[in-house]
């Protein structure tokens, strides 16, 4: 069954990786003429990376791993979507860095690579395309070095509890907790306006799943981090600020909408 979750996701990144690569948010022509994706949070957060290994899993097509590059790190992108890798290649290549990209489900990267980093990282919108967070963590520590540091920011788990009505209230209305869904499509994704098609699968995890993952697969928690603002419009009354991070008009201190973590192996 999982595999075949695995798959119906798949079919869903590949559809969104072209509308993800011509949108606004992503700018592409703008990262191609030097513009970094890493946002200040995960820069001052993780600190050097020059002359460090760094594992970034579910790298998408790979501007955040190519920003680490820049900035000197031995990068490594991995993600399942044979589209964003692809692009994430020919990327690399028009711009003569030297990243190395895999094409990997993440849960079975073990058997695609036999190499342990300086750094693991994966950012903004990762967790909840993963059914087995157990599984995960064992995949982190499994690829970082004795004392090498991993870092994950990404979006809240208590943002995902509300359904925004027609009126543009927020209703808290699914679960926290461990809980599967199957979404239909018919929606577009974050980044561009074009419908997405293809169904996809969730998974929601709740902050307690995620920290108690890592602490049993062996790593040691350094800091848990929560952030009063988001990446995306994640609700539609959402507004954008001039420092880049999205917020809510009113009441915008009431919702933890990231969150970091930095442990060490
Ligand atoms: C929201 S994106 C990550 C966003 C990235 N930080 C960025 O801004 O481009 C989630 C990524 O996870 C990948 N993904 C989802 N499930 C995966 C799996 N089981 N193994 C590997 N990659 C997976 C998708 O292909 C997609 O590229």
């Amino acid at each position: 069954m999982l595999d075949e979750q695995i798959q119906v996701n798949r079919t869903n990144w590949n559809e969104r990786t072209p509308v993800h690569a011509a949108s606004e948010s992503y700018d592409v022509e703008g990262f191609k003429t030097g513009r970094s994706t890493l946002h200040d949070v995960e820069l001052h957060e993780i600190g050097d990376v020059s002359g460090k290994s760094l594992l970034h899993l579910q790298c998408h097509f790979g501007l955040d791993t190519m920003s680490w590059a820049r900035l000197g790190a031995k990068a490594t992108g991995v993600d399942f979507s044979d589209a964003a890798i692809d692009l994430a290649r020919s990327l690399n290549r028009e711009l003569n860095l030297d990243v190395r990209f895999i094409y990997s489900n993440i849960y079975d990267l073990p058997d695609a690579l036999d190499e342990q980093f300086d750094i693991v990282f994966t950012s903004y919108g990762v967790l909840c395309w993963l059914p087995d967070l157990d599984k995960w963590a064992s995949v982190v520590t499994h690829h970082l070095k004795q004392g090498g540091m991993f870092y994950i920011i990404d979006g809240h788990p208590a943002m995902n509890v509300f359904e925004e009505s027609d009126a543009g209230d927020l209703r808290p209305t699914y679960p926290y907790f461990h809980k599967e869904f199957l979404w239909e499509g018919g929606e577009p994704s974050y980044a561009g306006s074009e419908i997405i098609e293809s169904p996809v699968y969730e998974w929601h995890h709740s902050l307690g799943e995620i920290v108690t993952a890592l602490i049993d697969a062996g790593l040691r928690i350094e800091f848990l981090h929560e952030f009063p603002f988001s990446g995306y419009r994640a609700y539609s009354m959402m507004k954008k600020d001039s420092d880049g991070w999205w917020r809510f008009p009113e009441h915008n201190e009431s919702f933890p909408q990231l969150f970091s973590i930095r442990a060490t192996k």
